[in-house]
């Protein structure tokens, strides 16, 4: 069997220095690859800013014979979002691969969350992960090449009490994911994006003390690996991922119930048939959408 390599690829993964990202790090160095390490290195919740975690992750990646270079920059504003990309291509001279990781928590439940708290929590996740893929966007176009994994979370896919902000960036992210897809088709560009469950900091306080062994970071570094490596040409798609069990996520909608000219009393009595879940479609974009309507007419 053949090991999937890095050689000679340039991996940019935001939020490095801790969890998840970490650990995506540490994977696609010990295979080759080479990696910017950014971090900001604030806390859970945002604030504050340290070079140490960075720079911790990017000596081990030294130390264990491979090559990364540290950015401290903030992937929520475009200068920061620039100069993570500009320090790859300083150090390496160009840019493959890019882990939207980075991200934050300001739980509140609805009634109590502020507005500072909602556009924070979108201003790391939705807008840090845009930044960032903008700003590398234009070099993967040029080389014809790009691996891009955006991570969303279950708190998005299915709703969570206390996580109005999170949940709507992480919903956001899917949108991004599925269009970038879409956009970067002919480039050579693939785009996916992975729903984690993982034992860190950002989980530690939530999830039962026996989940630490089994759901590690190391357990969703693999398949980031795999949809940042050449040989997978899968795009616009979400997978849940933790502690050894991968599953495709897929936007679906139900096979639905029409008649032209319907009152509201008709939608009441056929609430069941709009309802209905199978036979499911899965279209793939907007005109795959709005051609199961128009073929229902027919
Ligand atoms: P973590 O808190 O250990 O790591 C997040 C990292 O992002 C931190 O090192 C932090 O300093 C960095 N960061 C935060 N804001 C930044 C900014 N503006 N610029 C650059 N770096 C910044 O948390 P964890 O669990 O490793 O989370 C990683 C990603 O996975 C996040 O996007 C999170 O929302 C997502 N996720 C995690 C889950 C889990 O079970 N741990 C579940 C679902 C999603």
């Amino acid at each position: 069997m053949t090991e999937l390599r890095f050689d000679d690829r340039v991996a940019i993964i935001t939020g490095a220095g801790h969890g998840l990202g970490r650990s995506h790090a540490l994977t696609l160095a010990e295979r080759g690859a080479k990696v910017v390490v950014n971090d900001l290195g604030g806390t859970l919740d945002g604030t504050g800013s340290s070079a140490g975690p960075a720079a911790e992750v990017a000596e081990l990646i030294t130390k264990n014979g491979g090559e990364a270079v540290v950015s401290t920059h903030d992937v929520a504003t475009p200068e920061g979002a620039a100069a993570i990309v500009q320090t790859a291509i300083d150090a390496f001279g160009k840019v493959d691969i890019v882990v939207n990781n980075a991200g934050i928590l300001r739980d509140k439940s609805f009634g109590k969350m502020s507005v500072e708290e909602f556009d924070q929590v979108l201003a790391v996740h939705v807008r840090g992960s845009f930044l960032v893929t903008r700003a590398a966007f234009p070099h993967l176009k040029e080389q014809g090449y790009g691996r891009i994994v955006n991570t969303s979370s279950p708190a998005g896919l299915f709703g969570n009490f206390g996580q109005a902000n999170y949940s709507t960036a992480k919903m956001g992210l899917v949108g991004l994911t599925k269009t970038l897809g879409i956009e970067g088709a002919r480039a050579g560009i693939r785009a996916n994006a992975i729903a984690p469950i993982a034992w860190t900091r950002m989980t530690e306080s939530l999830l039962p003390a026996e989940f630490e062994e089994r759901f590690t970071p190391g357990r969703v570094s693999a398949l980031v690996a795999y949809l940042a490596h050449e040989s997978c040409e899968t795009s616009g798609e979400v997978f849940s991922v933790g502690a050894g069990r991968i599953a495709r996520v897929f936007v679906a909608e139900g096979p639905g119930w029409r008649q032209e000219d319907h009152t509201v009393e008709d939608i009441r009595d056929n609430w069941q048939a709009i309802m209905a879940e199978q036979p499911y479609l899965t279209p793939t974009t907007l005109g795959e959408q709005a051609g199961a309507s128009l073929r229902a007419m027919l």
